[in-house]
């Protein structure tokens, strides 16, 4: 896997869109995980349903001149109809479906706006479900995310592993974001599938103020929560504000992803867009976040890294933390993700003061 130390793309949750951009009755072709997939919602605006895409009857792939038919989807090519559950429901020209051949339903879900598929190398079924990001579906105190903070970022050369690891650096906020000095690491807390790590940021310093720190350099936060190595929340905790960012990272093969970023914030009353302040950090993180793609997109994965400062505790702790993800294929332990050799807990030793707005 690129140059990668692993067989498999990690086990859990990946968004394929937005719930706001599958109407009822809507049918997409999708290539994830290097298959090849269908995405449709039933007539009846129904939940979306992800499917394998090919016709168990000649091999028609559904997604190209396939259409949605209630709550099933009908073959572009002799018109059988298949169900989501991914059983045949229907053939035009036979009395009875047929139960010898079906096509995989995937486990899918539409979460505060954002559709996932569960993704197990091995097939196994969900272990974990995902809590969503709450500033999503509160739409009375923040904007809507679709299609205001909405954007994919493409097909990009990323593992989804790399957009983990940024959890853990604090030094490169002033070289890739800009910022006047690096961030502390306040916190870190790991439960099973999830990591939440807080950054203490002093926005603004060692520069004049801007219309991000009108008042000069202010103390925040950057809270970051992974959800397996499918989907992180980035929060910007300043001023009062918050600005929450949804990075999801979903293989598209053994080399890429396509990189979704999905972003909200403070709703001003009486404002149905954003607008001011607020447009301005959507599209500020909507940029700062191709600063990362920058380098993760052509960075080579070094398996030893040569650590300074303090850094190596964050770093080894966010790589142990992912691989719990990686599993063996069935039947082959030997492909089993590789345990880094040095295994330590990640305590901060002197937690750096949390100022929460
Ligand atoms: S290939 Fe799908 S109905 Fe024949
Ligand atoms: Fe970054």
């Amino acid at each position: 896997m690129k140059d990668w130390p692993f067989e498999v793309h990690p086990t859990g949750w990946y968004q394929v869109d937005w719930s706001a951009a599958l109407a009822p009755g809507q049918i997409k072709a999708l290539k994830y995980f290097s298959e090849e997939l269908i995405l449709y919602r039933g007539e009846d605006g129904g939940r979306a349903q992800v499917l394998s895409a090919y016709c168990p009857h000649l091999g028609a792939h559904l997604g190209h001149g396939g259409k949605v038919c209630g709550s099933e989807v009908q073959c572009p090519w002799h018109g059988w109809r298949w169900g989501a559950d991914g059983c045949n429901t229907h053939i035009p020209y036979a009395e009875r479906p047929t139960q010898r051949g079906r096509l995989t339903a995937w486990e899918t879900r539409e979460i505060d706006g954002v559709v996932i598929v569960w993704y197990d190398a091995n097939g196994d079924p969900p272990s974990w479900e995902w809590k969503g990001v709450p500033e999503f579906r509160d739409e009375q105190a923040y904007y809507p995310i679709f299609p205001y903070g909405a954007e994919r970022h493409g097909q990009r050369r990323i593992m989804p592993q790399s957009v983990l690891e940024n959890f853990a650096d604090t030094e490169h906020f002033p070289y890739v974001h800009g910022a006047g000095e690096p961030g502390t690491h306040a916190s870190w807390e790991e439960d099973g599938h999830y990591l939440n790590v807080k950054f203490a940021m002093n926005f603004g310093a060692n520069g004049p103020p801007t219309w991000l720190t009108p008042n000069g350099p202010v103390a925040g936060v950057i809270e970051s929560e992974a959800f397996g190595l499918g989907l992180g929340i980035a929060r910007f905790l300043v001023e009062g504000r918050t600005v929450a960012q949804l990075v999801a990272t979903t293989p598209i093969d053994e080399e890429h992803s396509e990189m979704f970023s999905t972003i909200t914030t403070n709703r001003i009353p009486g404002t149905t867009e954003p607008e001011g302040v607020a447009a301005k950090w959507i599209a500020l993180q909507q940029e700062q976040i191709t600063h990362d793609f920058h380098i993760w997109e052509n960075q080579r994965y070094v398996d030893k890294p040569l650590y300074a400062g303090s850094e190596e505790r964050p770093f080894v702790g966010v790589r142990r933390f992912a691989l719990q993800f990686y599993p063996a294929k069935r039947g082959d332990a030997a492909t089993a993700g590789r345990r880094p050799e040095k295994v330590v807990e990640v305590t901060l030793d002197e937690p750096a003061e949390v100022v929460t707005p």
